[in-house]
């Protein structure tokens, strides 16, 4: 990773203007806790070209090859927790739009996190949160896309993923990826904290490949198995089962998701 590379092509405000590039460590997200604890300021990125424990959502592992694109950003939100709840799926709209952008392919997002091409995983975002007292200290944007390795390296891993390198042929430009994804994800991140979340709202929706498919939810021992139609918030969606009665479920709720052939 060329550190010059991402200077010339960054057009952020702030996301990225101050970042830590490393070869290896144990997650991005624990380096960026450390620093956050210190008084990184928001937008602060950390990239590393391989992670050793690097983790996923629901707790699994993710593991982080050479070639990669493992970022975490520092997040300051002014608002309460349940901003936190957002982050996901607004990071993996700032990722679908960045690489689409940048290569021309049409990836979408699937709730609650995930970048998929033709249903296959190519990127999945997390959010951790400190909290202090009732309101939110910070939170990490994790960001982990499969880029410039080939995807067998994850098979038994995850059957159902992909990588750049596999759907393209060759390797990507990562440092001009990882420009486009944090202005991608100022940009979508300004719209919730500035209250525009019909507008973020829209655009999830002309990006998301989610609804319309059929789901089984964990939620604590209880399973629901349906139909997800629609996103009917930044954080919620909309499970309608055989028997037409149906349940909004809050991705805060799941405890994992699973996308079941028609
Ligand atoms: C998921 O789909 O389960 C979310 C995956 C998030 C992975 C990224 S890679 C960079 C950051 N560091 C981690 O340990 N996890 C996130």
């Amino acid at each position: 990773m060329d550190n010059r590379k991402i200077d010339r092509c960054l057009r952020t405000r702030q996301f990225g203007r101050l970042r830590l590039l490393l070869d290896a460590c144990t997650s991005t997200n624990d380096v960026a806790r450390d620093l956050a604890l210190a008084g990184a300021p928001e937008g602060y990125a950390i990239v590393s070209e391989t992670q050793t424990e690097g983790r996923g959502r629901f707790g699994r592992a993710w593991l982080s090859p050479r070639g990669g694109i493992w970022l975490t950003a520092i997040l300051r939100p002014p608002t309460l927790f349940s901003s936190l709840l957002s982050i996901p799926l607004i990071g993996a709209l700032a990722v679908a739009r960045g690489v689409n952008s940048t290569l021309g392919i049409r990836t979408k997002v699937r709730w609650p996190n995930d970048v998929v091409l033709d249903h296959r995983k190519l990127a999945g975002v997390s959010a951790e949160g400190m909290s202090r007292g009732n309101s939110l200290d910070f939170a990490l944007l994790g960001i982990g896309v499969n880029a410039n390795f080939s995807s067998s390296l994850l098979t038994g891993f995850n059957k159902s993923c992909t990588s750049l390198l596999d759907v393209i042929g060759r390797p990507v430009n990562r440092e001009l990826l990882i420009c486009s994804i944090l202005l991608e994800f100022e940009q979508s991140y300004g719209l919730v904290l500035s209250g525009n979340t019909t507008r973020a709202l829209d655009l999830l929706r002309e990006h998301d490949c989610s609804a319309g498919s059929k789901v089984r939810v964990f939620l604590g021992d209880v399973q629901l198995v349906g139909t997800l139609t629609d996103l009917v918030s930044l954080t919620e969606v909309r499970i309608a089962r055989k028997d037409c009665s149906s349940t909004v479920v809050d991705s805060g709720s799941a405890d994992s998701v699973e996308y079941l052939a028609d």
